[in-house]
């Protein structure tokens, strides 16, 4: 199990801005809809799931399990400003993988949020001896995969035509990849 004790956590973004850090409880239901509404329709295009029905959203606090989705919710006051999930998997080949997905609201992007919860992943990843960390974006999300390169992913390939928006049009899904640092001393020895 990861220790959660370090939650509630302030962090400082580098223009000042004072953010809570703490993992997602079922009263966060409400809260949460109410960020992934203030999402563009264009970002929106690419999850996995309806966010914009408020059932999805109420579905996933009440069945929350932290040993197969941990989420990280940046919260400025009682509202969400970003949202962080680590996914991983109890038994098989990918136990010692965990993926990664993050959402920062469109007024603090670009304000150092998303390189503190990339951080904050890493961070629990590390504590639950993961190997590697895996992010997916589709290649139009430029952002994306330059936030996850700078902090040391990389990008390992990338499925052609692979994933298709709301709107049943294909994308580029590109897979990034963070090795862990003691991983490569493990398989060493
Ligand atoms: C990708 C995302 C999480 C980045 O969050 P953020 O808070 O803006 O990230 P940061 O401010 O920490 O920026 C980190 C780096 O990303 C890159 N970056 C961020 N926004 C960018 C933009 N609009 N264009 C190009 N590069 C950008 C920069 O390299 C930046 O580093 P720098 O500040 O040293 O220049 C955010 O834009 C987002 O939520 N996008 C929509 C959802 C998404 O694409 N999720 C990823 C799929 S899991």
């Amino acid at each position: 199990m990861i220790p959660l004790d370090r939650y509630p956590r302030e962090i400082r973004l580098r223009d000042g801005a004072r953010l809570t850090l703490r993992p997602m409880v079922r009263e966060d239901a409400d809260r949460l809809w109410d960020f992934f509404r203030r999402i563009p329709p264009e970002d929106r295009m690419y999850f996995r799931e309806d966010v914009g029905r408020k059932e999805v959203v109420e579905r996933w606090a009440e069945n929350l399990d932290y040993a197969s989705v941990l989420p990280i919710l940046a919260l400025e006051g009682d509202s969400v400003v970003g949202d962080a999930t680590l996914h991983r998997n109890r038994t098989g080949w990918m136990q010692r993988v965990g993926t990664i997905r993050i959402q920062i609201a469109p007024a603090f992007r670009q304000r150092g949020l998303g390189t503190a919860m990339i951080r904050e992943m890493r961070h629990l990843g590390e504590k639950a001896a993961l190997r590697h960390l895996v992010a997916e974006a589709i290649e139009e999300q430029q952002a994306a995969i330059r936030a996850f390169e700078k902090m040391g992913f990389d990008p390992v390939g990338v499925y052609r035509n692979f994933v298709n928006d709301q709107k049943g049009r294909l994308h580029d899904l590109v897979v990034l990849v963070y090795p862990m640092p003691y991983s490569e001393v493990e398989m060493v020895f």
